[in-house]
Order: structure tokens, then C-alpha cells, then sequence
């Protein structure tokens, strides 16, 4: 076989065989297929999509590129999620500890945050303690003593997306459905949940633009799914504006057990009843309407907070110790009327400047700094009132952030 015949044949939009693309994709995790050959399949295959064939063989590929993890010895349904990431998303930390303190197992591995989106792991490691690597024997000890977990990825599972990923990002090649599919569902796949939900997030400041590629994302993955026998739901949720009231790691682990303690009704509360209400509907195999009802109950009796609590002592994090940066600055209002819109990629970039996220993986972070959303889509502001507050270490300059609230005016 010849690498460049077979990017020739996907350029021509001939469908590959499953020892086709094993050759190049497997080659290249082996160091065998330069960085420039791969990069120009995955432009062929950008361009001219996959056949359903090439998508299931190229998910299986990946799996096999490293170890699948087996729950079988853990009682119980496993059901996991994931999320395609948007700003503000701490989803994970909310929907997980509801979902466990409702019997089902929540076997979750998370990815850490790069370019505009937040990573789980990173809020996570924002709680002085708390231990994010876990061995096998610790992941699956956790689970069977109190039926969460949540850790970094290890080294071992899907090892062909970790360096296709990285490769995808400096390549232009990040936003094709086939290829994000087989991405999210081998590391699902190889994670070994029986039951798996996905949000995925659609708008500005999301991966996925317009509705009609998310469906399409959502039919594929659904599709995938169904390969392996899994059941799969997704959700398509909105990420134009951001989730929840905090932008930054330390800063949405305290929203998080905030939404917890029944303290926030907000589009990050509506999104978190929803998903969470799926993977219980799911797990225990009931209408969505009974699950809802179990998932607020969860949340209004502190069931779940007791969950969060538990599942943060267990692996070592001192929630007390959590520090929000001391130094802030809040932004005012020019105007007088009512909110209308608030950008998701504006507030992200400011985040990401005072130090929240990082541009290369090498990047350090600062858990302590971020944005909080003093004001929300609908309200009423009077000129002076404070629009958001910027936590900071070092403030160059106000970045602008006013220009993510579009405000109506009104005399
Ligand atoms: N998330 C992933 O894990 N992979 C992608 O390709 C896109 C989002």
C-alpha cells in the first residue's frame, strides 16, 4: 500500500477501506506517515466527508489504538456524557454528582481546556488538593464506593486522536463532522459506559455554527452508537451566550456547588436538568417526565450537593482553600435599557486574556481569575449599573468586554 495513492483516492472521493485508512492513520501514531501526508487526508477527508463504512471503520481503528476500558466488574448501569465544549460549560461538575446521588454510575474521563473553551479537569485542579490522574485501580475503587469519578483521559485510551487532534488543530482540519464524530465516540466507546448522552453545543461561541451540522453530528454519532450497541442520546444546546453567570475555573466551581444548593435558575440550571434528566431516563430506564421530577428532587433535598462534596473529599480536594483573585474591576453601563444579547466569543477571549485558559497546551493557567455576569439576557440597566466583574492578576487594559452586551435602548 502506498500512502499517496491512497490520499489520491480520497481526493477523488473514492471510498477507503478499513486497511486503507488503518495504513495511514496507524502509520502516522507509528511515526511512519509524515506530518504533511496526514494533514492532507484529513483535508481530502474535510472536503469530501466519509462514507457511514469509513466512519464506523475509522472509530474502530481508533479504539483499537489503545486499551478499552471494561466496567463489567462495577454493578449497575454506567452511563457518561460529554460535551463539545462552550464557554462557561462546567456541566460535568453539576450533572455527574446529580446522576450518581440517583444510583446510576457515572464513569467520566475529561479532557482539559484549549483555545476558547474551558476543560473540566482544569476547573477541577482549581480546588488546592484535588488529584485529576487516578490509576485504573483508583478510577474503578472510586466508582464502586460512591458511583462517580472524575479524571484526566489516561495516556492509554485513544491514543491515534490525541496526536490526530493536536494535528487537527494546526491544520485547519478541525471541522469536519466525520472526523469530530469518530474523535468524541472512540474515546466514549473505549471509556466502557453502557449508555452514553452529548451535548452538543451550536452557535458562536461553539465548535459546531448552525443547526444543521450539529443534527448532522447528532444523526452520525446516534449512528455510531447504535454500531456498538450502545445507546446514545444527544442534545443540541445553545452556546451564543455563555453558560451560567461564571467564566473561569475556580470561579464556576463555586457556581456549580452554588446550582447545587438550589441557589441558581439560569440557562445553566435548565441545561444541567436536561441532560442530567436523559442519563437518569436512560439509566433506569424511564419516561424523561419521571426522571425530571427524580433530578429536581435531587437538587432541592441537597442529595446531590452531598454527592459534589463527597466525590471532591474523595480524590483529595479542600473546597475551603479554593481561592477567587481578590483584585477585581466592575464594568459599567453606558447605557440605559434592556439586555439583549451577550456574547459567548467576546467573554471567552476576555477570560482567556486575564489568564483563564491557555493558546498551546504548554500554557499555565490561573485558576483564581475570570468573568462574572453581574447583569443577564432580559434585565434592565441604568447607566453606571455594573454589567460584569473582571477578576484579575494582572489588568493591562479593560479589554472591552461591555462590547459583549448588546443593550436596547429605551428612554
Ligand atoms: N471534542 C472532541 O473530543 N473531539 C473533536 O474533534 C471535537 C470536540
Amino acid at each position: 500500500m502506498n500512502v499517496i495513492d491512497i490520499i489520491d483516492k480520497k481526493r477523488n472521493n473514492e471510498e477507503l477501506t478499513k486497511e486503507e485508512l488503518s495504513f495511514v492513520f496507524n502509520g502516522y501514531l507509528n511515526k511512519e506517515v509524515k506530518d504533511y501526508q496526514m494533514s492532507s487526508l484529513l483535508m481530502a477527508i474535510c472536503i469530501n466527508g466519509m462514507t457511514d463504512q469509513e466512519v464506523f471503520d475509522l472509530t474502530d481503528i481508533f479504539i483499537n489504538s489503545g486499551e478499552v476500558l471494561d466496567l463489567s466488574e462495577i454493578e449497575g448501569v454506567k452511563v457518561d456524557k460529554h460535551s463539545t465544549g462552550g464557554v462557561g460549560d462546567k456541566t460535568t461538575l453539576i450533572v455527574a454528582p446529580i446522576v450518581a446521588s440517583l444510583g446510576i454510575i457515572v464513569p467520566k474521563m475529561s479532557g482539559r481546556g484549549l483555545g476558547l473553551t474551558g476543560g473540566t479537569i482544569d476547573k477541577l485542579e482549581s480546588i488546592p488538593g484535588f488529584r485529576v490522574a487516578l490509576t485504573k485501580e483508583e478510577f474503578m475503587k472510586e466508582l464502586k464506593e460512591i458511583g462517580m469519578v472524575v479524571s484526566s483521559q489516561t495516556e492509554k485510551l485513544v491514543p491515534l486522536d490525541k496526536v490526530i487532534y493536536a494535528l487537527r488543530d494546526v491544520s485547519g482540519t478541525v471541522n469536519s463532522i466525520p472526523l469530530i464524530a469518530v474523535s468524541i465516540m472512540s474515546k466514549k466507546i473505549a471509556s466502557g459506559a453502557d449508555k452514553i448522552l452529548i451535548d452538543i453545543k451550536c452557535g458562536d461561541g461553539a465548535l459546531i455554527k448552525d443547526e444543521r451540522s450539529a443534527k448532522e453530528l447528532k444523526d452520525l454519532m446516534i449512528r455510531i452508537g447504535n454500531n456498538y450497541e450502545k445507546e446514545v442520546r444527544c442534545l443540541i444546546s445553545d452556546m451564543n451566550v455563555p453558560l451560567g453567570v461564571c467564566v473561569g475555573n475556580a470561579l464556576e466551581v463555586a457556581e456549580a456547588a452554588e446550582l447545587l444548593d438550589g441557589k441558581v435558575r439560569n440557562n445553566l440550571y435548565d441545561l444541567c436538568v436536561d441532560i442530567a434528566s436523559n442519563m437518569v431516563s436512560m439509566g433506569k430506564n424511564i419516561s424523561i417526565i419521571d426522571a425530571r421530577d427524580e433530578v429536581i428532587d435531587a437538587i432541592n433535598s441537597k442529595k446531590a450537593l452531598e454527592k459534589f462534596n463527597q466525590f471532591i473529599t474523595y480524590q483529595g480536594g479542600r473546597l475551603d482553600d479554593m481561592r477567587i483573585s481578590d483584585n477585581k474591576v466592575e464594568i459599567k453601563s453606558n447605557k440605559k435599557g434592556i439586555i439583549t444579547d451577550i456574547d459567548a466569543l467576546i467573554v471567552s477571549k476576555v477570560s482567556n486574556a486575564l489568564g483563564s485558559g491557555r493558546t498551546t497546551i504548554e500554557d499555565k493557567i490561573n485558576y483564581e481569575v475570570g468573568v462574572f455576569l453581574n447583569k443577564q439576557i432580559g434585565d434592565t440597566v441604568d447607566i453606571g449599573d455594573t454589567l460584569c466583574t473582571l477578576y484579575y492578576d494582572k489588568m493591562e487594559d479593560n479589554f472591552n468586554i461591555s462590547e459583549a452586551f448588546t443593550i436596547e435602548e429605551k428612554e
